[in-house]
């Protein structure tokens, strides 16, 4: 017998992607070093098929590399699924002397986009192919349909693409969520974006629970009743908003009663990918504001001793006069949450849209929106609009540049503005809705101040400024005179400024 996939770690994600792959009728053999692993995945393949698909798995499990290797059909499809990190250096040291030229290896773990790029580049050296591929949608997805990223080596993505089709989500157009996403890295660093993307949504939807809690003092049954609501609208309707409202429906099974929610401790943990996106963007000079305050913003919540102490020391806003007019605020909130969401996206594809450019990864945007619009933790009914706004122009330098989106967020900016001022006045902490407005004020702004900044770096630096009424880069020598004489006459700046080069 000969498998047709083959699977290295039988984590939960492992063993949900190899049943869901058994169940759409190709046969899969597994490999863990741990035999409990093993043991389940026969368990699991053995039960619940008439159910899902009403035929058999073929479905091999085993603790022995040997066996695995000697089991799969050549070219040989393996797929990791194994920590980020050390353990996929390792995978690979252990699968090597075992595969001949041409195999794939796959790793579709939430691996750093560098250290997949050096491993494309070393086994290439080989004459191996290696697939770093994103796979989004948590348990559940990997077990009944996934949003899969795969980048590399586009022959080796017509290898896999039967297989990856079958098991990918389906849009409601029915097209799979799984897509060529570029070369070398392009499908972990896609995969990176959509997490950036991910801290972005779940943050900008912790900060409007905060205000529904915190300053219109809802209860948390109110609340979710709010999120289901939004949940129905073209705007809002997506599966962070969707498990938002189903979380806070969960009591504690503790009480019985209270909300768990409650009892959670507001310290966010995280593994590390948000970081990177906004890391990646600094890099690539791309401005992510809403993504970089979504980071800061876990950081400073997992500060919670330091700020209970600070909440001791710093008083905040005064009580306002006159409470927060409910009706308003609960008919603006969704429209501003709405806006900051179409600026977390912005910011996600403007990163990839420059990475594609500057490391020649050639990942179309449009796809990316496609494939993202369902399976994945970021699925949302906005990327309609979105693939269609890269589809009619896939040179698009920014979705808020296609007049169907920017025109929706130009005819919200009231509601958007108003609910930034009432987290201010309230006293509220908003860093991802505020970034997000901070952002489109930035964006759709022709003249920046960026001008003194120039001066300023002249000043102390001689780093030079460029001129609205010349070519050529300038510096000036400052007169210190016209500080010390303010009153005096303007120095000549014929002068002072020379053209430099
Ligand atoms: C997904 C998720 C998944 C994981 C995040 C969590 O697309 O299925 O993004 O990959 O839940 O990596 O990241 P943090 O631990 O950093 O929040």
């Amino acid at each position: 017998m000969t498998y047709e996939f083959g699977m290295i770690g039988l984590g939960t994600m492992g063993r949900n992607l190899v049943l869901n792959i058994a169940d759409h009728g190709f046969a899969v053999a597994g490999l863990d070093k741990d035999a409990a692993k093993v043991q389940l995945l026969h368990t699991e393949a053995a039960e619940d098929v008439s159910k899902i698909t009403g035929r058999a798995r073929t479905v091999q499990g085993t603790t022995e590399m040997a066996a695995f290797i000697a089991s799969l059909a050549t070219p040989r499809r393996v797929m990791m699924l194994v920590p980020a990190g050390a353990a996929v250096d390792s995978v690979i040291a252990d699968l090597l002397p075992h595969l001949s030229p041409d195999d794939l290896i796959i790793d579709g773990g939430n691996s750093h986009y560098v250290d997949t790029a050096r491993r494309v580049k070393a086994l290439a050296e080989k004459g191996l192919r290696f697939v770093g591929v994103g796979v989004s949608g948590g348990e559940l997805g990997a077990r009944f349909g996934p949003a899969m990223m795969p980048g590399g080596d586009p022959e080796a993505w017509k290898i896999l693409k039967p297989i990856f089709e079958a098991i990918a989500a389906k849009a409601p157009d029915g097209r799979p969520c799984v897509a060529y996403m570029g070369a070398g890295p392009a499908g972990h660093f896609v995969k990176m974006a959509h997490n950036g993307i991910e801290y972005g949504v779940m943050q900008l939807l912790a900060e409007a629970y905060d205000l529904l809690r915190r300053g219109l003092g809802l209860s948390v049954a109110e609340i979710a009743a709010e999120f289901e609501k939004w949940n129905t609208t073209p705007e809002l309707q997506s599966f962070l908003v969707q498990i938002t409202a189903i979380v806070l429906r969960q009591p504690d099974d503790r009480d019985g009663t209270r909300p768990l929610i409650d009892i959670i401790r507001d310290r966010a943990r995280s593994k590390g990918t948000g970081k990177w996106t906004s890391q990646a963007a600094m890099d690539l000079a791309v401005p992510a504001f809403t993504i970089d305050a979504a980071v800061a913003a876990r950081d400073i919540s997992a500060r919670d001793t330091e700020r209970a102490a600070a909440a001791q020391l710093l008083t905040g806003a005064a009580a306002p006069t006159a409470a927060p007019d409910r009706a308003a605020l609960l008919d603006a909130l969704p429209h501003a949450v709405y806006c900051a969401l179409v600026m977390c996206y912005a910011q996600g594809l403007d990163l990839l849209r420059v990475a594609s450019k500057e490391y020649g990864y050639g990942t179309d945007l449009a796809t990316v929106a496609r494939i993202w619009r369902a399976g994945c933790i970021i699925r949302a009914a906005l990327l309609e609009e979105i693939t269609d706004a890269y589809e009619a122009n896939p040179a698009l330098p920014n979705i808020l540049q296609d007049a169907t989106i920017g025109g929706h967020v130009v005819s919200r900016q009231a509601p958007f503005r108003a609910i930034a001022q009432t987290f201010i006045t309230l006293g509220i902490p908003a860093p991802a809705l505020l970034n997000s407005l901070v952002y489109f004020d930035s964006y759709r702004t022709a003249r920046l101040p960026a001008n003194l900044t120039q001066a300023q770096r002249d000043y102390f630096g001689a780093h030079t400024y460029e001129r609205f009424d010349a070519e050529g880069t300038f510096h000036t020598l400052w007169s210190e005179v016209s500080t010390a004489q303010a009153s005096g006459p303007a120095p000549q700046a014929e002068s002072l400024t020379k053209p430099i080069g």
